[in-house]
């Protein structure tokens, strides 16, 4: 702007067919402009540069973002892979039983626990379909309540395996607008979090209720895990910090990465996300998540 102002100005002077303005001021004149020229030139690369570097940021952040989706699919499909396994274990070993013992009592059991893993199997891929499927930014209404058995469906076998109980404390709340994918992911990574936080075992608490006055649903994972410093919980929402060595046996944890998502997701959502914990004495964290309006 204030170059375009020297430029018009330089103009004024530029008046060399008069014939009575001497060679030297023609020629200091013409030079000057020049320079103004050359210097608006350069404005011009630097601003063509500057709009260059933005849109290079936009694409990197935008391939951060489906890196990141990708890898918690990646997670997801080594879960849900393993949850499929076990629900096809189980069809195949019943089947096997049924073929073999001919008597009715024996192939009645036999068929309910094949309807029964087969079912589940259904469920698991039905999960997972859902989450790879809205993994686009749209919002849409979202039954809570649903989207947590989604997700424990998930984990089940993982939870019963370390001892954890898990308890629902589901008031009645209204639907929340939200892309359930992610919400699926964040609470994926809450419940995983709980649960490596409890070595040996332990309660893991669900809870959903309505703030009126605020018009959010609130979404609480409790554990009754190792708690946190107030070191450690200052920290736990940047990139890459982690208290963990590596991933478990089950190939999850250590990255860091975890929450900073859960933060992004939430933040991405106008919602909160609030932390409770002390060492020894377990973790509580939960998301709040805007009630959807209805259509006006
Ligand atoms: N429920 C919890 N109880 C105790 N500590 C927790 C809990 N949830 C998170 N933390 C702490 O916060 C840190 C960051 O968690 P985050 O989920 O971001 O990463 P991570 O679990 O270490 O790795 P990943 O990205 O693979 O999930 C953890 O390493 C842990 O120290
Ligand atoms: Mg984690």
């Amino acid at each position: 702007m204030h170059l375009t102002d020297q430029s018009s100005g330089a103009g004024a002077f530029d008046r060399p067919s008069s014939g009575t303005t001497p060679p030297s001021t023609v020629a200091a004149a013409t030079s000057a402009a020049s320079r103004i020229d050359e210097a608006t030139v350069l404005q011009r690369q630097l601003e063509i540069a500057r709009l260059r570097h933005a849109a290079e940021v936009t694409e990197l952040r935008r391939q951060v973002l489906e890196a990141r989706k990708l890898a918690g699919l990646g997670e997801l499909l080594g879960t849900t892979t393993h949850e499929f396994n076990n629900a096809l274990t189980t069809i195949l070993n019943y089947a096997k039983l049924g073929l073999r013992h001919r008597d009715q009592p024996t192939r009645d059991k036999a068929l309910e626990r094949i309807l029964s893993a087969g079912t589940r199997a259904a469920k698991i891929t039905a999960s997972v379909l859902g989450m790879s499927r809205s993994s686009s930014a749209r919002f849409e209404p979202v039954n809570l309540n649903l989207l947590i058995e989604d997700v424990l469906v998930l984990l089940e076998r993982e939870l019963m395996k370390y001892r954890v109980q898990v308890e629902r404390e589901f008031a009645p709340v209204p639907k929340v607008s939200a892309n359930p994918g992610q919400i699926q992911q964040v609470l994926l990574n809450l419940l995983v979090n709980a649960r490596q936080a409890m070595v040996g075992g332990g309660r893991l608490i669900l809870r959903l209720s309505h703030d009126q006055p605020s018009g959010l649903v609130d979404l609480m994972v409790r554990d009754t895990g190792c708690g946190m410093t107030p070191d450690v919980m200052r920290r736990i929402f940047e990139p890459r910090f982690s208290t963990k060595s590596g991933p478990d046996e089950t190939g999850k944890g250590g990255t860091g990465l975890g929450l900073s998502a859960c933060k992004e997701i939430v933040d991405a959502h106008r919602g909160r996300i609030r932390v409770e914990s002390a060492p020894g004495k377990g973790t509580a964290i939960t998301i709040r998540l805007p009630v959807q309006q209805p259509a006006s």
